[in-house]
């Protein structure tokens, strides 16, 4: 394929569309479970005991200042007067779902501590937390503790006592090296920062340290992405998540904060894309899914390779670990047929958790539809394969090989008579092959932007 077709494919593909962390996507929830309902979904969950624990995922928002790239929930301050009653609310949180469920302590199979930044709570805060958490579960001795990590703001003492708690699993936001762009997101952060929370890490014994890229960021060039490939090349880490910039100024104001001419689009973002990830492929990194490498020693590498990785809000993990619960502002739970997420304002959470009521906001009872279709889009981003037949097909389905016609013709997908495998060339179009099961995109599109691009 020539330069011209290449481009020819991109502009056709780059369209709006999710990165699917769920299905039904969040913005076609429409069937919200009440506390009844949602606690009786979890009952069925944990009894299935298919899983491997349950897992649970805090939301900390906290940030000490705003990245303007930033899509996440979060919360900027200087002062800590605000955290102890927020760790206090997300532990009263687990002991409303633990006295509604009955069950003395729940077996864990996963603890991720996301945000936000997590290590902006002091040691002390952070340690509280911990406690709280752990003494209310029985951790499964396969248990995997993660963390998302700050750099700017992450303390040695800090990583100590997560290694004390169990933590192996730490993810450092790095995003971009150029001082151009840093400076331009506000994100000024050096190499030796980084290094150093490796190294640091390193030395207590977590053993899968991942690093947050974007590409697609204001004033990035390839120059930027040499030159932070490079970097983060030599210190080598386990897992790499290079995610495309999702621009949705709409949703978050503070990316107004620079001007959109500075952004790479279309061709320009993918071939930005197209570089770090050969400078990846080149130093022994292998891409596992949607936006995501791991060297061939890292346990998400091997659980891609076994077929076990799972994919949910949280990005790629290692098993389905489920009910997950969700704790914290804006949190997600899911129940396997049913999500639910927490109020996303900081107040209301507050104020629900002090009315002894679990603070869902919004969520989505699964159909027997949207139940197939989920199969589905999970094990094309997490398998880039999947077969529709017996329980696994639905009246959608039915001309699913049409819809996916010209993706074949593309040569981005091989056809079979029940079933699709993504090729390697399609890979970079993953989300649009996701696009072509998804039944209540296909229904309503929206009226309004709800995604980012999908180049
Ligand atoms: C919630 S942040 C947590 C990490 C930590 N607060 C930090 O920044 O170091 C998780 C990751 O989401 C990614 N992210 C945030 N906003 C994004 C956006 N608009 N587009 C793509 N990725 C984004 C960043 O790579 C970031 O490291
Ligand atoms: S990227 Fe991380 S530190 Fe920056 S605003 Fe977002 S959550 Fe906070």
């Amino acid at each position: 394929m020539n330069a011209a077709e290449r481009s020819a494919r991109l502009a056709k593909y780059d369209v709006a569309g999710p990165r699917y962390t769920s299905y039904p996507t969040v913005p076609y929830w429409d069937a919200t479970p009440d506390e009844t309902q949602w606690l009786a979904h979890l009952r069925t969950a944990l009894r299935a005991g298919d899983s491997p624990g349950a897992s649970i995922y805090v939301h900390v928002p906290f940030c000490r200042a705003l990245c303007t790239f930033c899509g996440c929930n979060t919360r900027v301050t200087r002062t800590h007067a605000i955290i102890m009653p927020y760790v206090q609310a997300v532990l009263t949180e687990l002991a409303l779902y633990r006295e509604r469920l009955d069950i003395a302590q729940l077996g864990l199979g996963e603890l991720h501590l996301g945000g936000g930044t997590p290590t902006f709570l002091d040691p002390a805060e952070l340690d509280a937390l911990l406690e709280g958490i752990l003494g209310a579960v029985q951790l499964r001795p396969e248990a995997r503790l993660s963390i998302e990590v700050d750099p700017r703001v992450t303390t040695a003492e800090q990583l100590r006592l997560l290694a004390r708690h169990g933590f192996r699993r730490i993810s450092l936001g790095v995003q971009d090296f150029d001082p151009a762009v840093q400076d331009i997101v506000n994100r000024v952060q050096s190499v030796a920062q980084v290094r150093s929370v490796t190294e640091e890490a390193r030395r207590l014994g977590f053993n899968s340290v991942n690093y947050d890229l974007i590409y697609g960021l204001p004033f990035q060039t390839g120059a930027s992405i040499d030159l932070t490939m490079t970097a983060v090349c030599e210190l080598r880490p386990d897992r790499i998540a290079l995610y495309g910039y999702a621009h949705v100024p709409w949703i978050k104001p503070g990316q107004r904060r620079f001007t959109e001419i500075d952004l790479p689009e279309g061709r320009d973002k993918r071939a930005l894309y197209e570089r770090a990830r050969d400078r990846l492929e080149a130093a022994g990194y292998r891409e596992i899914g949607l936006d995501h490498f791991a060297l061939p020693t890292d346990s998400l590498w091997l659980a891609a390779r076994e077929g076990t990785m799972h994919r949910n809000f949280m990005g790629y993990t290692e098993a389905f670990t489920r009910p997950l619960l969700g704790l914290g502002v804006s949190a997600i739970g899911d129940a396997v047929d049913a999500f639910v997420q927490n109020e996303k304002d900081l107040q209301q959470y507050h104020e629900r958790i002090a009315r002894r009521e679990l603070p869902i906001q919004r969520g989505h009872v699964l159909n027997a539809e949207d139940q197939v279709l989920r199969r589905h889009i999970l094990n094309l981003m997490t398998r880039m394969e999947t077969r529709w037949s017996g329980a696994d097909a639905t009246p959608f389905l039915d001309d699913i090989a049409t819809r996916l016609a010209a993706f074949a013709d593309d040569g981005l997908v091989e056809l079979e008579a029940q079933g699709c495998k993504v090729t390697e060339a399609g890979r970079g179009f993953l989300r649009n092959i996701c696009m072509a099961f998804d039944a209540r995109l296909a229904r309503s599109s929206p009226e309004r932007p709800l995604f980012s691009q999908t180049a």
